[in-house]
């Protein structure tokens, strides 16, 4: 199969996606003529780069790569200091990239390093997990957890290229690609019905991650985020498209502590709690919504959460980043494949969709 080539062209900078199973071994070449820096340095995780590290190595000459633990809980500004203490340790200077290779996790913290250090050096996606590949690698959002909460320390910052090769997904356990396909049914549901329909259709595919099928879903995918993330980088209006599933799914990671749900498997109960929303106010049928859940239902299991009451659920959305002056903003489908937003939902419907989604009342 040929690569396929996405442009993301926002207002700081322009680059492209490269999208192709085998991809990897080509990395050197396409690292050099994405011209993003003359010496770069690989960060990834111990256990990425066991998986993954000979083909990437090979095709990549880089000094040795510098390994950091991944995982929610280690996404912190303690271990973004060791990329900082390897890069002046090699006397890393302007001319230099980080090459990102890892989830979204080891992304987002190379990411926050390449674009603090020296105010900013070269960066490179090489995600490896279906969400890094059609999700955190694409936009520029970058960052890590405080203590007190999650992503509060970030910037936007675009990389100079992202690499996306499906066959690294060979590795991943079948939950955490479940967990990417929750955000690749959100694209589905809020901007292709094609995109939708293929996932209902060809889900046994899929799990096999059979090529044929997987790569076109994923370059979908990242065309889609691509698309909204090119018209408006900094979310101020189209991008928020993009949190559609977000709003109850934030409050029901936080409220578990980030421990029971992967972020995927807290969208797909956010999704569900929005289109319960949409179908109360008529502005989706309940066809549509029954279409949502059965494709849901047919990707999961989903952790429980009848033991969760919509009380505490509602308390966690009040505390929620997307309250901007006291308004919720929440992104309602109003098809599959197509969108709204609206400031005047009340906790009364919310609450109410809470308790037909499962939640305890
Ligand atoms: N920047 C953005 O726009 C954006 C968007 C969405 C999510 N995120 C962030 O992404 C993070 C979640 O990313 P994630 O779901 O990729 O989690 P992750 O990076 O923690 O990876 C999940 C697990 O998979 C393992 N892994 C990675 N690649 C593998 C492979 N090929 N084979 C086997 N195991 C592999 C990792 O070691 C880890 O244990 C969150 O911190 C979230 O905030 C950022
Ligand atoms: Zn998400």
């Amino acid at each position: 199969m040929d690569p396929v080539l996405v442009e993301v062209s926002t207002g700081s900078r322009r680059y492209s996606i490269h999208i192709q199973y085998g991809l990897a071994a080509r990395l050197g070449e396409l690292v050099r003529n994405a011209r993003v820096g003359s010496r770069t340095f690989i960060v990834s995780s111990p256990l990425v780069w066991r998986l993954h590290g000979r083909t990437v190595g090979r095709a990549l000459t880089s000094s040795d790569p510098i390994l950091i633990p991944d995982g929610e809980r280690n996404k912190q500004l303690p271990t973004v200091a060791r990329i900082y203490d390897a890069l002046v340790h090699a006397q890393a200077d302007r001319g230099s990239a980080i090459v990102a290779v890892g989830g979204g996790v080891i992304g987002d913290m190379a990411g926050f390093a390449a674009a603090s250090y020296l105010r900013g050096i070269g960066l490179v996606h090489v995600p490896t997990t279906l969400l890094a590949q059609v999700d955190s690698a694409i936009g520029g959002k970058v960052g890590v957890n405080h203590p007190l909460g999650k992503n509060l320390i970030g910037a936007f910052y675009q990389p100079g290229l992202v690499a996306v090769d499906p066959a690294l997904l060979s590795t991943l356990p079948r939950r955490e690609f479940r967990a990417g396909l929750y955000e690749i049914v959100k694209y589905g549901m809020t901007a292709s019905r094609m995109l939708f329909d293929r996932v209902s259709h060809d889900t046994k595919a899929i799990f096999n991650r059979d090529p044929d099928v997987l790569v076109p879903i994923i370059a979908e995918s990242c065309a889609l985020k691509a698309k909204v993330v090119s018209e408006d980088e900094r979310e101020a209006g189209p991008r928020r498209v993009l949190n559609f599933g977000h709003t109850a799914g934030h409050a029901l990671e936080a409220m578990t502590k980030y421990r029971r749900f992967r972020h995927g498997e807290a969208i797909a109960y956010g999704m569900l709690v929005a289109a319960e929303v949409a179908v109360a106010r008529g502005a989706l049928s309940d066809a549509a919504r029954q279409a949502l859940r059965r494709l849901i239902v047919e990707l999961g299991p989903l952790p429980p959460i009848a033991d969760l009451s919509t009380k505490e659920v509602l308390e966690a959305m009040r505390l929620d980043k997307k309250i901007v002056d006291g308004t919720l903003h929440y992104v309602l489908a109003t098809d599959i494949g197509s969108w709204t937003i609206v400031s005047d939902v009340t906790e009364k419907e919310l609450g109410k969709a809470l308790r037909k989604v499962g939640f305890a009342p």
